[in-house]
């Protein structure tokens, strides 16, 4: 059993990566911590925020993690992450399904492929294709890529993506490229539905985060990353790249007699967006110490790694914290938490 598993990660490991012969990828599962209307990032010390996020890794998450003086591995006390020395926090906004009747039913999620879990999400860290040197996060560093706000093909979020899934399998190509596409999937998707958020890979070198918490960061000038293109000269510095893998559970709602009668698709984001668009995913790093190089210098693969601590499945797991907005998220609820705001 235990090897079976085993070659079936490293089968699709392999099949993850585009190019050939290609081995370093860290591919871990983190549980879910909470689902909360918070967002550290776009709207700190905000209580609520404007819209229901999905929350994995470290439990210092707060309605406001201050760089100043938020350390984020002296400040948890577990994570939800495989490997225990990550107290990083990554999001995502939240699935729901709306009836005919327009209540909303929140989509749970499941693992993905080979992981063991209670859904949230599989991270991602790549070193460049190319073996050249990768530089890890500093304290303090966090990004978010994609806009909450568009509704329409454009923007900075080619990086952004949903699958239809097949029944069983099929994690290849988690690059963002066809079949994958920007919008939701327009039919029932009988392996449910993946969502990738693709972080940047170039850095300016300086700033841990920006206004917009973007623009510190670029994607390569030539070719992409996995062909190892190069960076631009304002973001000279290659960091890992951090993608996120959540796998929606739509499977239950796939019935004619729940689906819209014109035709259209039910799900929509607890930003209140149904074209699929507004992805968006957040990340604040929290690394203790210099794991991560360690695991990015290592090539470390998979999720496990000589160079690293870890946790199992069920002591990942125990890691959780009380929503802090009390209201419900769970129920056919008749408007989405916070009514669905647009804003990030
Ligand atoms: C979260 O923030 C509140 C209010 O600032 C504070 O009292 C609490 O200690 C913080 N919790 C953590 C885990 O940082
Ligand atoms: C709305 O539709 C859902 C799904 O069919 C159903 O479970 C729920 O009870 C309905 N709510 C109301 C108020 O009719």
């Amino acid at each position: 059993m235990q090897w079976k598993l085993l070659a079936l990660a490293l089968a699709l490991l392999a099949e993850h990566v585009a190019g050939q012969g290609r081995p370093a990828m860290l591919r871990f599962e983190c549980s879910q911590l909470v689902i909360d209307r918070l967002d550290p990032l776009v709207n700190p010390g905000v209580l609520p925020s404007p819209h229901l996020h999905q929350i994995v890794g470290g439990n210092s998450f707060n309605a406001s993690m201050d760089p100043a003086d938020h350390d984020l591995p002296s400040l948890s006390t577990c994570t939800t992450c495989t490997f225990s020395e990550d107290f990083s926090n990554y999001w995502t906004a939240v699935l729901y399904f709306r009836a005919r009747n327009g209540t909303f039913k929140r989509v749970p999620q499941f693992v993905s492929e080979g992981l063991r879990g209670n859904g949230g999400i599989t991270v991602y860290y790549i070193p460049p294709y190319d073996g050249s040197k990768v530089t890890a996060f500093k304290p303090g560093f966090r990004m978010l890529v994609g806009d909450a706000a568009l509704r329409k093909a454009g923007g900075n979020t080619p990086k952004v993506c949903h699958r239809c899934m097949p029944k069983t399998g099929e994690p290849r190509n988690i690059n963002c490229a066809a079949p994958d596409s920007q919008t939701l999937p327009k039919g029932f998707c009988e392996g449910g539905i993946r969502a990738v958020v693709t972080f940047p890979t170039c850095w300016d070198g300086k700033n841990t985060d920006s206004p917009d918490h973007n623009s510190h960061l670029a994607y390569p000038v030539s070719g992409t990353f996995d062909s190892g293109g190069a960076c631009p000269a304002t973001h000279p510095v290659k960091i890992p790249q951090v993608m996120y893998e959540v796998m929606w559970d739509t499977r239950p709602f796939n019935s004619k007699e729940l689906w819209p009668e014109d035709g259209s698709q039910p799900f929509v984001w607890s930003n209140g967006d149904d074209t699929g668009y507004s992805q968006h995913g957040d990340y604040v790093f929290g690394w203790k110490g210099d794991a991560l190089q360690r695991a990015m210098d290592a090539q470390c693969t998979g999720d496990s790694c000589n160079e690293l601590k870890s946790q199992t499945p069920e002591q990942a797991m125990k890691c959780t914290k009380q929503p802090q907005v009390k209201e419900d998220v769970d129920g056919w609820l008749t408007e989405l938490p916070g009514g669905g705001s647009m804003s990030m």
